[in-house]
């Protein structure tokens, strides 16, 4: 069957679902200036930002890995959330306060480092401070771009560290690069410490080869879902691309907003083309009759 992008029909339905889960990817954060992995933003200078985004290119050269996040990183300061990060905040707490709670969730599952949905949420709570029991969920199943671990096995310990630049090392890099063409090599030293054991630390996001955070948990999640609302992500990354397959199996509900076409979105029940910023507000703030 064709998915439907009529919004009306799509409203009753998000009406009456109970358990909602968002498979959320990096074109929910395109609108605000990060590039996305595939496609037109998905290089960083002349390499494919893919294949920094090992333990293998990290070992092999953390020079370069870092200055890729830091690049990340200095990006993601200075953006805002945008209309489509702010609708699903909004809707995740009028969701779990609607008539059909108390046993309903919402669930954010997002495979964004970036933090702006969890910026977003924290917006929409500071003026509507929730109740303990109603906390909506963001699950950054790809780790966070702020958080600093360190690479020793027998010490690991992460730090939340928002500050610009992570260290001097990395200061200025990238305007650098721009007059050089060439990549600098910053010595290990120079790279960011862990702060406790003073070993190289990495970027606490999840890397190709090593595993998602929270699987257990979303399992239960994507389980018991009637609903998945698969935003702005290719769909060509495991386990996250498999998500709305399963909750379709179990009888649940697809809605795909994307740019464009995505991977095993003719299956989807809905499918709402275009820019994200402007699909997902239409659609969740739509009051049905
Ligand atoms: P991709 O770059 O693979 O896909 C981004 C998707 O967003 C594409 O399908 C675009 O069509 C869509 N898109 C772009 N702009 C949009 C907009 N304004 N509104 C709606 N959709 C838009 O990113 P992900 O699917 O998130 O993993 O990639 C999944 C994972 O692969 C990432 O988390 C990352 C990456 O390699 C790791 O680094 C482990």
């Amino acid at each position: 069957m064709v998915p439907s992008s009529d919004y009306r029909q799509f409203s009753k339905v998000l009406s009456k679902a109970k358990h909602i889960i968002v498979v959320a990817g990096a074109g929910l954060s395109a609108a605000s200036g990060i590039p996305t992995f595939r496609g037109a933003g998905g290089l960083w200078r002349k390499y494919n930002a893919m294949t920094l985004a090992t333990p293998q290119a990290f070992k092999r050269d953390p020079s370069l890995v870092w200055q890729f996040y830091h690049y990340r990183r200095e990006t993601a300061l200075k953006v805002k959330p945008n209309a489509a990060h702010r609708a699903l905040a909004e809707f995740s707490l009028s969701s779990i306060r609607s008539l059909h709670a108390p046993n309903s969730t919402f669930t954010l599952i997002t495979q964004n480092v970036d933090g702006l949905s969890i910026i977003a949420l924290d917006d929409v709570l500071s003026s509507n401070p929730p109740e303990p029991e109603e906390q909506p969920r963001i699950l950054e199943m790809h780790g966070r771009l702020f958080d600093v671990k360190c690479s020793s096995k027998t010490c690991g310990y992460v730090q939340f560290d928002r500050s610009s630049p992570i260290c001097e090392g990395l200061r200025g890099v990238e305007e650098l690069v721009d007059k050089n063409a060439m990549d600098p090599d910053i010595a290990k030293t120079e790279l960011p410490r862990c702060s406790k054991c003073n070993a190289l630390a990495r970027p606490g996001v999840v890397w190709f080869e090593e595993m998602p955070l929270y699987l257990n948990v979303i399992d239960k999640l994507v389980d018991k879902a009637d609903l998945c609302l698969v935003v702005g992500t290719s769909s060509t990354v495991y386990p996250a691309a498999g998500y709305a397959e399963t909750v379709s199996q179990n009888g649940g509900q697809v809605a795909v907003f994307n740019l464009d076409r995505s991977d095993g979105d003719e299956d989807a029940d809905f499918l709402f083309l275009g820019p994200g910023e402007e699909t997902v507000p239409k659609a969740l703030r739509l009051k049905t009759d």
